[in-house]
């Protein structure tokens, strides 16, 4: 599916009016303050319930309004045999937020009726720069994308995991430590699944890595490696790893090994984009992981996830640019967000002009 139609009202700046959107890539330009990232995203809200920007959701009703609200209009791709979808989310200052589809009440499975969707954002630039943590929770994201039934796997290991360190916050303050070996097994038991499906999502993401980071420009090769913390690949080697780092784990009231301690590292000509990465090649490397997303999903699950980019010409240079614009006219759904519709050096593109919170078309790209 893809979405031929977002109608934001009364959300952020942006007036009543509905954007309509091809197939293909879409620039959003205009200047600072006119309103393109706001669009970007009332159609993440409109396709999620959530928005992409802040969890103060309330931020997202117009100054001075009651309710924000924004419709986006799917409709399926060419050869697809699939009818139209309503998607409706809408948040007020008194009441929670409400998502309709099709004019019901959303349910979880409309999540498989809309397209996944990738966002380049500057701040997920953290993603790259940051603590591995996000980078753990997106890798298991994908996994989940790629194979739904692995999609609970880190929540159930998150709850094992709480319940032992519950137990060693006691055993801490003078409990019994009697049942620490039952969740030694749980907690090893959960995560050679997570840990398996970590592999195989990085396994998945590899090479199509490695080439969207030779298209992108991305000096010395893109790499991306899985790095477990458990060098033990079953649970038994786990529960041993366990009970000898036990006393530890007490003494900290936590535990310190797991599969809540991996790493999955991003590299370029061998070292680490976080430490070594410049700025461009930080973007660079953060677009690479989404593109190198998108082939994995194309191949898992023969679509492809609507591209929301952000501000991402910035900090590239001319070069750089054009190689993004190819990859994009390459097929599939994406918007893109500039100040200067040049800064998007494309023939095929859609244009339209943002200015103050309305959008008008202004035909083929610069
Ligand atoms: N709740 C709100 N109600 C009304 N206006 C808002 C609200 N929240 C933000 N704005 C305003 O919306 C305007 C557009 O914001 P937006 O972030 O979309 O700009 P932009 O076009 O992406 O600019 P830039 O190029 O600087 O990123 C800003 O002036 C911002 O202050
Ligand atoms: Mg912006």
């Amino acid at each position: 599916m893809r979405v031929a139609r977002v109608v934001p009202h009364s959300f952020r700046n942006l007036a009543d009016a509905a954007i309509d959107l091809g197939p293909g890539l879409t620039v959003l330009h205009g200047p600072n303050g006119a309103g393109k990232t706001n669009v970007l995203e009332a159609l993440f809200f409109a396709l999620t319930g959530r928005s992409c920007r802040t969890r103060r959701e309330r931020e997202m009703i117009a100054f001075g309004g009651e309710l924000a609200r924004v419709e986006a209009l799917l409709e399926p791709d060419d050869g697809e045999h699939a009818d139209p979808i309503a998607m409706l989310a809408s948040i007020s200052s008194g009441e929670a937020r409400r998502r309709l589809v099709d004019g019901s009440p959303a349910q979880p499975s409309d999540d498989h009726r809309r397209p996944a969707i990738s966002i380049f954002m500057p701040d997920r630039l953290a993603l790259v720069k940051g603590p591995p943590s996000p980078r753990r929770a997106h890798l298991d994201r994908l996994a989940g994308a790629l194979w739904p039934a692995r999609a609970e796997l880190p929540r159930e290991y998150s709850r094992a995991l709480a319940q032992r360190n519950n137990l060693l916050a006691r055993v801490k303050r003078g409990g019994s430590p009697e049942s620490l070996g039952a969740w030694d097994r749980e907690l090893a038991e959960r995560a050679v699944p997570l840990t398996e499906a970590r592999a195989a999502a990085a396994t998945e993401l590899a090479e199509p890595y490695a080439r969207a980071g030779e298209e992108l420009g991305l000096a010395g090769g893109a790499e991306i490696a899985y790095r477990p913390r458990t060098a033990e690949l079953d649970a038994d080697g786990i529960v041993a790893e366990l009970a000898e780092r036990r006393e530890g784990d007490v003494a900290r009231g936590f535990t310190g090994f797991g599969p809540h301690r991996d790493e999955v590292e991003l590299s370029f000509g061998g070292r680490s984009l976080r430490r070594y990465g410049s700025q461009g090649q930080q973007r660079l490397g953060l677009l690479a992981l989404l593109f190198a997303e998108r082939e994995a999903l194309r191949a898992a699950r023969r679509q492809l996830p609507l591209l929301l980019l952000d501000d991402v010409m910035s900090e590239l240079d001319p070069e750089r640019r054009s190689r993004l614009v190819a990859m994009l006219e390459d097929g599939g759904q994406a918007l893109i967000t500039a100040t200067e519709i040049d800064h998007v050096p494309s023939r095929d593109a859609a244009a339209l002009a943002i200015a103050a919170g309305v959008a008008s078309p202004t035909g083929a790209g610069g």
